[in-house]
């Protein structure tokens, strides 16, 4: 193959590998769909005990794939084992919520499992660490892992908002009979939830204003608020009732698409969506890991000094775009509010 033999692989390390995310993820990352064709990735699949051996099972497929790419994968119920020299770190693993259980619960349960794997990043990743969190509550399951690993620039955190901003677009082209293709800029605000807000109001479609296009006034009145808003953001609990289980393909491809245009940078002209932590833009209070509009300079390969996400600014919020992130950031604090009274951050 082109791919040189010497060249160095990039650490990538993912958490729950044995889960069904995890299933749909590992081949494709081997396949080299995440980080380009030309960029070798050595594996490292982090597991609970009583799902290590099902993870080594795929560890084996993986093998069996005999991807040109792939310079090896090792399983381990060790969280320092397997964060360390991580480049890449995607948090896939998390604790779902249980009969009977009480949110403050399923935070404390998350706490547990992101605030050691949080400190075996801070302790042991490579310098370029960046990292994903997909487990739900992606946020503030983020907020923690970041609040375990202070010696990583903040800026290396984020959480999942693209399999929202993917539905947003897809309605979007729907609504307008384009191929998605033709729609950009579409924003996810907010908490990975039902508070969030998907917003078309700088949105286009084939070059031209989306509020134009979709006939949306600026009050959201009629399909933006009475269908859009709600469709994208209850999808996660529609595909559960339809498919009988949570989103998986879509997930693991938007995990991929994330890490790919952290990397490898947005193309020109358009945005996408990522939870970051925020340093105050639009009001939202620092600190909180909250999906806004992101654009990456992300360059050819990893390395501490390219691939930033920064966040759109200037964008002009109606009255109905403000009050609706206001409410989801408002979900956010009260998140937060409930991990720092279970000393998690
Ligand atoms: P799953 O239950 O099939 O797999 C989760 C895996 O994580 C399991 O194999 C489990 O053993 C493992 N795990 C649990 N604790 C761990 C730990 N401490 N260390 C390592 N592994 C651990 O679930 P799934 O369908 O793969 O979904 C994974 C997560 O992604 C869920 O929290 C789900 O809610 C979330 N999700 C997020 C989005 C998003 O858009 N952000 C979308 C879909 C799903
Ligand atoms: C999704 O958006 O599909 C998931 O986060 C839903 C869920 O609760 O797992």
């Amino acid at each position: 193959s082109a791919i040189p033999a010497n060249a160095a692989p990039v650490t990538v390390t993912v958490t729950g590998a044995a889960g069904q995310i995890g299933y749909a993820l590992l081949f494709r990352i081997a396949a080299g769909d995440m980080l380009g064709p030309d960029v070798p990735v050595r594996l490292k699949l982090l597991e609970v005990p009583q799902a290590v051996r099902s993870a080594e099972g795929v560890a084996m497929e993986l093998d069996d794939g005999a991807f040109p790419l792939l310079r090896g994968v090792d399983v381990t119920t060790d969280a320092r084992i397997a964060f360390d020299g991580a480049n890449l770190a995607l948090l896939v693993g998390a604790r779902p919520r249980g009969p009977g259980m009480e949110r403050s619960d399923l935070l404390e349960a998350n706490g547990a499992i992101f605030g050691p794997q949080g400190a075996a990043i801070n302790a042991g990743a490579a310098d370029d660490v960046r990292v994903l969190v997909v487990g739900n509550p992606a946020n503030t399951n983020a907020l923690i892992t970041r609040a375990a690993a202070p010696d990583v620039p903040a800026e290396r955190f984020t959480a999942m908002t693209r399999l929202d901003h993917n539905r947003a677009l897809t309605q979007v082209a729907k609504r307008a009979e384009v191929p998605v293709s033709q729609v950009r800029r579409v924003t996810i605000w907010g908490n990975h939830s039902a508070t969030q807000y998907p917003d078309v109001f700088h949105a286009t479609v084939d070059d031209r204003p989306a509020p134009e296009v979709l006939e949306v006034p600026e009050d959201g009145a009629g399909w933006l608020t009475e269908t859009f808003v709600p469709t994208v953001a209850q999808r996660g609990a529609a595909v559960i009732e339809v498919r009988g289980g949570s989103s998986v393909a879509s997930a693991a491809n938007a995990a991929l698409e994330h890490t790919h245009d952290w990397v490898r940078g947005t193309p020109v002209g358009d945005w996408t969506s990522a939870g970051l932590v925020s340093q105050g833009e639009y009001g939202v209070p620092e600190g909180l890991v909250c999906s806004f509009p992101v654009i990456s300079d992300g360059g050819p390969a990893l390395g501490p000094d390219v691939a930033r996400w920064s966040v759109v600014e200037g964008l002009e919020l109606s009255e109905l775009s403000r009050a609706r992130i206001d409410a989801s950031v408002a979900e956010l604090e009260a998140e937060r509010e409930a991990v720092r009274a279970l000393g998690l951050v």
